[in-house]
């Protein structure tokens, strides 16, 4: 049952979660285990988020008439939490995921918690269920902040009422490949954003969109999709869960954010990494073509982390990356990123929060 306020809280789950949970670590996928709590906090439209508190993970409860369930008036967020050697975590710029989704929520007309709210709420959420950090080595915690308009509401309009959940489970690979490179289709009839939709910002609707491309694509034995621009159908813009970068010689190129694509943090916080490494880096409109003579391709996302492409099929054509496992660039940027998300290497940018 939902308790009162995290003081009562965490006297109750102190101990509970001073160990870790007894489960298989080994071979942690990308689904969803249930953890023991959730967050929640609501406020009225017009209203602003006050106080939240930890309640028992488990379903919620929605009028029929949500604005959520009816017009997809939501948007969620993914963070990961890391176990260290020491027994500390870490979240990776967790402000981040906290201004993207008020940048979000603007655009989808909600109220949204302030950047201290939401970082405050993540932490509480991860200590609550400590006990489900995987041990360092073995995966992550992923946190899954949702905001939505949870008032009902029949005639169009923004719903009266929202909430903030937050909730977790602890995670291995994304993809079923593990750490292999991925294998993607270009998509020409479909494409996931318009420019002045929705593209831009994480709204649930822009994933129930790639749905069915994602599937044709698994049916035929692909990992994933590459969408193209809607407009000149040419230039790359993302794959349906993550970005994407193109590599030739010294210089990493991936598409620029122009209200179409996902501004991934991990994206962000890869071009700085490739820059310190010497790397040039250029944000602009990458032609479809340029993957024919490309030396290396990845994505990168929160879930997927930095995923090498072993190929991708464009036209019936099918042009492959590598020989077996990760491209030299890939692997370099994946073990910098890594090593600091796990608190393993100097964090002179600072992103990670104890
Ligand atoms: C993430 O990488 O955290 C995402 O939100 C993508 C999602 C489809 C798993």
């Amino acid at each position: 049952s939902p308790f009162k306020n995290a003081a009562v809280l965490s006297d109750s789950y102190s101990s509970e979660a001073s160990e870790l949970a007894d489960i298989e670590w080994d071979n942690l996928g990308f689904g969803l285990l249930p953890t023991d709590y959730m967050y929640m906090m609501k406020c009225s439209q017009g209203g602003n988020f006050s106080k939240g508190e930890l309640q028992r993970f488990g379903n919620i409860e929605l009028n029929p008439s949500a604005g959520v369930l009816n017009y997809g008036q939501g948007l969620f967020e993914g963070l990961k939490a890391y176990r260290k050697e020491d027994g500390n975590i870490l979240l990776f710029r967790p402000e981040e995921n906290a201004l993207r989704m008020r940048q979000g929520a603007e655009r989808m007309c909600m109220p949204a918690p302030t950047v201290d709210q939401f970082v405050e709420a993540v932490k509480e959420t991860v200590l609550a269920n400590k006990r489900w950090v995987p041990p360092p080595g073995k995966g992550s915690l992923y946190i899954r902040p949702l905001l939505m308009g949870s008032g009902a509401v029949l005639g169009l309009a923004p719903a009266p009422e929202y909430t903030f959940l937050i909730y977790v489970s602890p995670v291995g690979n994304y993809f079923k490949e593990g750490v292999a490179p991925i294998n993607l289709i270009v998509e020409h009839e479909l494409h996931r954003a318009t420019p002045g939709g929705t593209g831009g910002v994480k709204t649930i609707g822009n994933y129930a969109a790639v749905l069915k491309a994602q599937s044709a694509a698994k049916a035929k034995g692909y990992s994933d999709v590459l969408y193209l621009d809607c407009v000149h159908k040419k230039y790359l813009e993302e794959v349906s869960s993550c970005n994407i970068f193109v590599v030739k010689g010294d210089v990493i190129s991936t598409p620029a954010i122009k209200g179409t694509i996902l501004p991934g943090i991990t994206r962000k916080s890869i071009i700085d990494v490739a820059r310190s490494q010497g790397f040039q880096v250029e944000e602009r409109f990458v032609p479809v073509d340029e993957l024919l003579d490309a030396d290396e391709v990845f994505c990168t996302g929160t879930a997927v982390v930095v995923s090498p492409v072993g190929s991708i099929t464009y036209k019936g054509k099918r042009v492959s990356y590598g020989v077996d496992g990760f491209g030299a660039v890939a692997q370099q940027l994946y073990s910098v990123l890594t090593r600091l998300q796990m608190g393993l290497i100097d964090d002179k940018m600072d992103w990670t929060v104890e």
